[in-house]
């Protein structure tokens, strides 16, 4: 008895002292440059703990957060667009982490209660077109303005874009043509979109990076990522399209059943508070931070100058919605050649 009251007391003197757990499972499906500054600053302030981290796509982590239902490997998923943690949520994947989320804007708070505490919005970011101007003058072709644009013949072979299934900013993209032009006229347009489109890629910033070396002259992809490839001296430039866009709410998930709920909950109040959220432009990560206190990047996009739809987070955020969206994407518009 006496032993183990010793015991139990030390076990309370260490977690009294901030050890959480030796390990800590992340998938990041945020930047890899902002993943390992999470990491580092985490460990900074957790040295007990060990934190493995990989970098995942979002729609390629819900697929294996599926999988590994009731014997998870991951114990937390942070970053990522909204819509695929929604359907985690809904799934009862993942679990309410209980983190105060009072400094939090209303477009994550949002996302909070469409989930019952299970997702929380860190980040916001619009949808766009990007385009590399020394290729697109030398080739005479006439920059893109609208989404509409980029049906036309002229830049065929010329666009990249990530495949919806494993990338959530393709799938964004496949939710804001639903949004913007209703489903089946969606379909139609993405469909002669993809007939210009020389490459599905799996991670939604690869298209954009691979406009900014010159490998394809037009990118679809989130603007904050543009703006980061901007900012290196890349000739990227940037368009706001002109039937209006969708946005992102990035999102961080505790998993159910996590081997380290503690530390995952400890995450998820460290990922939310205004300082840590305040470093993402040290890496280049210029989305809108979710904390009303964070400091906002000048080189962030102008969520308020933009012009964006009213994303339906609680229907394009659903498993039915984007199950189906998907079956009809394969069937109708299509990757003829998946990367593995
Ligand atoms: O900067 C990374 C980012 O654009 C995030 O804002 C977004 O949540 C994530 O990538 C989506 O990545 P993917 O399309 O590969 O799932």
């Amino acid at each position: 008895m006496k032993r183990l009251g010793m015991i139990s007391v030390t076990t309370l003197a260490l977690s009294a002292s901030g050890v959480l757990a030796d390990e800590l499972s992340v998938v990041c499906s945020a930047e890899q440059d902002w993943c390992d500054l999470m990491v580092s600053a985490f460990e900074a302030e957790h040295p007990d703990t060990d934190v493995l981290m990989v970098r995942k796509s979002t729609g390629e982590t819900l697929a294996q957060v599926r999988a590994e239902a009731g014997n998870p490997k991951i114990d937390v998923w942070w970053g990522g667009t909204g819509d695929p943690h929604l359907i985690a949520a809904e799934e009862g994947l993942t679990q309410a982490s209980g983190v105060d989320t009072s400094e939090l804007l209303g477009w994550a708070q949002n996302m909070a209660d469409i989930s019952n505490g299970k997702a929380i919005g860190i980040y916001a970011g619009a949808l766009g077109i990007a385009y590399n101007a020394d290729i697109l003058s030398e080739k005479s072709i006439e920059p893109p303005q609208c989404w509409a644009d980029l049906e036309d013949p002229r830049f065929e072979g010329e666009i990249q874009v990530a495949n919806p299934n494993s990338s959530g900013t393709a799938y964004t993209e496949l939710a804001t043509f639903v949004q913007l032009f209703g489903e089946d006229e969606a379909m139609v347009k993405l469909a002669a979109v993809g007939k210009n489109v020389n490459s599905y890629t799996k991670s939604g910033s690869a298209p954009s990076k691979a406009a900014a070396r010159g490998e394809t002259g037009v990118s679809i992809g989130f603007m904050h990522d543009m703006v980061k490839l901007a900012a290196q001296g890349f000739p990227l430039k940037i368009v706001a399209p002109c039937e209006g866009t969708g946005y992102e709410v990035g999102a961080v998930s505790v998993i159910e059943g996590a081997r380290n709920p503690e530390a995952a909950k400890a995450w998820v109040a460290f990922a939310l508070r205004a300082d840590v959220q305040s470093r993402a432009p040290e890496v280049g990560s210029f989305q809108v931070p979710s904390n009303s206190n964070a400091k906002v990047a000048p080189e962030s996009p102008d969520l308020a100058s933009i012009k964006l739809i009213d994303y339906d987070f609680a229907t394009y955020g659903s498993s039915d919605t984007r199950g189906r969206l998907l079956a009809r994407w394969d069937a109708e518009v299509g990757d003829p050649n998946p990367q593995k």
